[in-house]
């Protein structure tokens, strides 16, 4: 297994299934080949992979088609294997998992669902939210294996003409659990700036080209 720094171009490509990856109609879906990269990187066949926000499944069924053991929690349940939990509390026992991914809100932006106890009901304004990112950290740092691998999808917020560092701000709340491994930036097909369209804009309308989410990868602080 590796724990070392890594870049996405830096591994071979291989064989990527054809079967469906969770649902790109879930709001916040999280691309599948993520997690596969991630996968391939940090767990080897038969690992118990977890994911405490797993929405429509994405973690689910790439790891199923990898031969990795897994679970997958959610306050929406939209299907049959997501278990319903609040990751504020993972009903797991300590050090008894290979690897966790998560893609949490990263702010108010998006409705989930109708639960109260959804994050994505706080503002990344708030203190409260890293608050209680904080606490679903702390779980994940609780159930990891020792020197066991996560990574952790956010993004930094850009509404109202106001910016707010949402990634950087959850990363100084995750130093206290986990030792940096890499962080990679990730940007979507249709949002990519190397377009003629995003290019015009920002000369228009005089604004960097920006737009990308942060992919932190971590592992377990050891216990000194
Ligand atoms: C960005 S989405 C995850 C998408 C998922 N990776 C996928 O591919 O479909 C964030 C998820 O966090 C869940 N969530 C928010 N607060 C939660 C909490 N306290 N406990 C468990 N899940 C929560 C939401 O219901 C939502 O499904």
């Amino acid at each position: 297994m590796q724990i070392e720094s890594t870049t996405l171009w830096d591994f071979p490509r291989q064989n990527y299934g054809d079967k469906p990856h969770g649902n790109n109609k879930y709001n916040g879906v999280t691309p599948a080949f993520v997690i596969w990269n991630l996968l391939q990187r940090y767990t080897k066949e038969g690992d118990l992979v977890v994911d405490p926000m797993c929405g429509s499944g994405t973690t689910i069924d790439v790891a199923k088609e990898l031969n990795r053991k897994v679970i997958g929690y959610d306050l929406n349940v939209v299907r049959a294997d997501v278990i319903k939990n609040d990751s504020r509390k993972i009903p797991l026992k300590e050090n008894s998992v290979d690897f966790v991914f998560i893609d949490s809100p990263y702010s108010d932006n998006i409705k989930y669902s109708d639960d109260e106890k959804c994050i994505g009901k706080i503002s990344c304004e708030k203190t409260e939210f890293y608050d209680e990112l904080e606490k679903v950290a702390s779980e994940i740092a609780r159930i990891l294996k020792p020197g066991k691998a996560m990574g952790w999808v956010i993004a930094d917020q850009w509404i109202k003409k106001k910016f707010t560092a949402a990634g950087v701000l959850l990363w100084q709340r995750l130093e206290k659990y986990f030792e940096p491994i890499d962080i990679i930036c990730l940007t979507r097909h249709n949002q990519t700036s190397n377009t003629g369209i995003w290019h015009n804009r920002a000369m228009k309308f005089n604004f960097y080209l920006r737009g990308f989410k942060y992919l932190f990868i971590m592992k377990k602080l050891e216990k000194k």
